[in-house]
């Protein structure tokens, strides 16, 4: 499971026993600040473990992940992609099923990137949102736009969620078409994207610090 809502717990538990699953990993791409984490209820519920990345400063247990780290489920694997941007802790997923064959089949972006768009590097609780927007630059280009074409992207919003500015509402991709299609991604000057990512931006929702927190378990 990736990226938990709280409000949804039950739901997920319930889904995984009708199909015969249990939920036995919990991954977070990053300390939430949109919505409550369901992380730790799901993960006591279902004895799962949370994964993290080391640079998350939260206060439950957790397993610390880094970059390159896999996590084998039986046939799949997640490999960890540590992308700062959007927030120092952000990591990507990269997932692949071994019966299909060795590569990645599909990338669980969080807010990385977003079909259409990239995301906000000023929500995270740091004054240095220039600084993010250069790290968002360099994670997409070493990591996320080094994958095949053919890898399909699931993000963590579409349009309608404040934690981008022209997200579609098609809620997946794939690396191709972003790098095709995706505005930001037509912008491969480091200084010209920082102005790019940090234009425009609305305010930040009043209640996204405090969610934080309350995710962080503080
Ligand atoms: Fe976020």
């Amino acid at each position: 499971m990736c990226d938990p809502h709280w409000s949804h717990v039950d739901e997920y538990l319930a889904l995984a026993d009708a199909v015969g699953a249990r939920i036995g990993h919990v991954f977070e791409t990053h300390v939430q600040a949109d919505h409550l984490s369901g992380a730790v209820a799901l993960a006591k519920q279902a004895g799962a473990q949370i994964y993290l990345h080391e640079a998350a400063d939260v206060a439950f247990p957790h397993v610390v992940v880094r970059d390159g780290d896999e996590i084998q489920l039986g046939n799949d694997y997640v490999r960890v992609l540590h992308t700062p941007g959007h927030a120092p802790e952000h990591v990507c997923l990269l997932v692949g099923d071994r019966t299909r064959g060795p590569d990645p089949w599909f990338v669980l972006t969080g807010d990385t990137l977003f079909v259409g768009d990239v995301g906000r590097p000023d929500l995270h609780g740091t004054e240095d949102a220039t600084g993010l927007a250069g790290q968002l630059h360099d994670s997409i280009w070493t990591k996320l736009m080094s994958l095949h074409d053919a890898v399909e992207v699931y993000p963590g919003h579409f349009a309608g969620s404040a934690c981008g500015r022209w997200m579609s509402a098609k809620p997946s991709s794939t690396i191709g078409f972003e790098r095709r299609f995706n505005p930001a991604l037509q912008i491969r000057d480091r200084d010209a994207f920082v102005e790019y990512a940090l234009r425009d931006l609305p305010p930040a929702p009043p209640d996204f610090a405090t969610i934080r927190l309350q995710n962080a378990g503080r």
